[in-house]
């Protein structure tokens, strides 16, 4: 059963390529390497022993996308990764951002259409929910206006794939993603962020790793339990296994409507200072941070519901804080060749 992944390359997308050629799908990955690395298909291949198709192109071009789904009519089922996800950036720069999380999206969707290719599973986020007024946060919370213009594509995109489905027999899944961290065990795959980190976790590692001097934890004085914000980080590879869950569901034609949003997180919201206690307990290093000034746009706490996932999709995630940063850290290392 041929899975076609875009994205396929960069951090989530690789990680669930190689869970879904474990599960026995055949994949097929789509990006443009604007934001990861060639190297990806050789580490995949190595952690699988299957090298998966790929092919090198980008999915605002409405042709080639056309062309690629037109010799490959026996595709099951997309994950559509591809997409920009630097918050800030996105702010600096939002046409980037529209023109190339919704064109794609939309060719694809076209494509599909044409070629009756059924199934699609749609990486969203949390970010959809804004700040909560009630926590954990459900998939039944209304959605907030989006503080990003990248938030507001993965809004859009979500509101995109309903409208379409109204009118064609194609079903989808949007799976709202918590906080990804850590790394495949192998640490052959993981985050590479290109230049200097937003997120919390590289910039954690790249800090003890000795790049950065040191890490900015952004405002002790939210109304949290130790100040900082509280994030639900939930292990890549738990993420990744979601997905291959969900593509069975639609191919098993186990879906009860053709447009479901399961939300992917552990549950269990940790403070900035949390994840860098187990940082410090899983690598035995200390880091070098200091307590600045809130981040702009940053929201002061959420967490998932995940009952609905738990119970419809059968997926909970299973592995710790400190898996996850345990993992990240041997990621780096490895790829910094000091191990
Ligand atoms: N943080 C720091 N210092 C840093 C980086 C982050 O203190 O150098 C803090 C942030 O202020 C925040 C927490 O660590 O409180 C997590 O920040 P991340 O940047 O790792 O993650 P965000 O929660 O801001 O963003 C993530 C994804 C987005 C997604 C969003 C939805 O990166 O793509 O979750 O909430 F939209």
């Amino acid at each position: 059963m041929k899975i076609l992944v875009t994205g396929g390359t960069g951090y989530i997308g690789s990680h669930t390529v190689v869970e879904l050629q474990q599960q026995g799908f055949e994949v097929v990955i789509i990006d443009n390497l604007s934001n990861s690395q060639i190297g990806v298909i050789d580490a995949i291949t190595s952690i699988t022993g299957i090298k998966p198709h790929f092919e090198q192109f980008d999915l605002v071009n409405r042709e080639l996308t056309s062309q690629f789904f037109s010799r490959h009519t026996d595709i099951m089922g997309v994950i559509h990764f591809a997409a920009f996800k630097a918050v800030g950036e996105s702010v600096e720069k939002p046409l980037k951002y529209y023109r190339n999380n919704l064109v794609s999206l939309m060719n694809i969707l076209e494509s599909m259409s044409e070629f009756n290719i059924p199934n699609l599973v749609f990486s969203s986020s949390c970010t959809v929910y804004g700040q909560p007024d009630e926590l954990p946060v459900s998939e039944k919370a209304p959605t907030k206006k989006a503080e990003s213009p990248y938030g507001n594509t993965k809004q859009i995109s979500e509101e995109i794939i309903q409208d379409t489905l109204k009118s064609s027999k194609m079903n989808a899944i949007a799976l709202r993603y918590f906080n990804p961290i850590g790394a495949h065990e192998s640490a052959k795959i993981g985050e590479l962020p290109l230049g200097v980190p937003n997120n919390l976790v590289p910039f954690i590692t790249q800090t003890a790793i000795g790049i950065r001097q040191q890490l900015s934890v952004f405002g002790d004085d939210y109304n949290t339990p130790d100040g900082t914000a509280v994030r639900d980080y939930i292990h890549v590879v738990d993420l990744a296994q979601a997905h291959v869950i969900a593509v069975k569901r639609m191919i098993e034609l186990k879906m009860k409507q053709s447009f479901e949003i399961f939300n992917l997180g552990t549950g269990t919201g940790l403070s900035v200072l949390d994840v860098i206690t187990s940082f410090e307990r899983v690598s035995g290093e200390k880091l070098n941070y200091k307590i600045v000034g809130r981040r702009a746009g940053d929201i002061e706490q959420v967490w998932a519901n995940s009952d609905f996932s738990n119970e419809v999709l059968g997926w909970k995630a299973k592995k710790t804080v400190d898996e996850m940063t345990a993992s990240a850290w041997k990621w780096e290392k490895v790829y910094r060749e000091i191990v």
